[in-house]
């Protein structure tokens, strides 16, 4: 039996990695996964040894080196392609789990709706780099935007983080509109980490029964 796939997606700031670290902890004792199944933990982009570069040349190159924006989506969905192919299905098809802290819709939320380039052609980057593999579960964790900029005040910004407001309020609206075309479960995340925990837990739980049912 294939394994499960998971994964959070949000703006920056939303608790993604906070959350993650929780169900790292929660999940293998939950008595949810098949025993003697492992839970792996992983991200975009940086979720393999060659991505960990790609992740450096995306986020932390200076201006004068940035990549231009058909540049950037290649790199994010080279990113995929490698992190696919090497992690996310060696891991589903060997039955263990996989969360992940991003995915595929991070690159319509932020290049697509943030940067505007067209969405058919990142549908179809999609496609190839994902080679069709999909999240069985996936979670919007979702905060405002002025949320997201009060949270970060006292950290140093990656490149995409320092876009600003305006884009970021086209990839927060981005991220709201795959959430409701695809129906996923929308965790309102401006509040206390435990309850955002517990309601992640919840909606967890229901997925996996909803899933045996079919
Ligand atoms: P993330 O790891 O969530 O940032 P942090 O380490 O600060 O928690 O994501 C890195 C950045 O990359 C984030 O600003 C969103 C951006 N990103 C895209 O623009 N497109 C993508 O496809 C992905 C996966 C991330």
């Amino acid at each position: 039996m294939k394994g499960i796939f998971i994964v959070l997606e949000g703006i920056d700031g939303c608790g993604k990695s906070t959350q993650i670290k929780h169900l790292s902890k929660w999940l293998p004792n939950s008595g949810l996964m098949p025993e003697g199944k492992k839970l792996f933990i992983t991200r975009e982009p940086g979720g393999t040894k060659l991505g960990e570069s790609l992740r450096q040349l995306l986020l932390n190159v200076c201006k004068d080196e940035a990549p231009k924006n058909l540049t950037e989506l290649l790199l994010y969905a080279a990113d995929r392609a490698q992190h696919v192919s090497q992690k996310i299905l060696p891991i589903i098809n060997n039955g263990d789990w996989i969360i992940s802290d991003r995915y595929s819709s991070s690159t319509m939320a932020y290049q697509g709706f943030g940067r505007r380039i067209n969405k058919l052609l990142i549908k179809q980057l999609e496609d190839i780099a994902t080679q069709g593999v999909k999240a069985d579960i996936n979670l919007l964790l979702d905060i405002s935007v002025s949320e997201s900029i009060h949270r970060r005040h006292n950290t140093t910004e990656d490149r995409i983080e320092s876009e600003g407001q305006v884009f970021l309020e086209r990839v927060a609206k981005g991220f709201k509109t795959i959430a409701k075309e695809k129906d996923w479960t929308i965790i309102p995340a401006n509040q206390q980490k435990e309850i955002v925990s517990k309601q992640i837990e919840l909606s967890i739980i229901k997925s996996l029964s909803k899933m045996e049912k079919k």
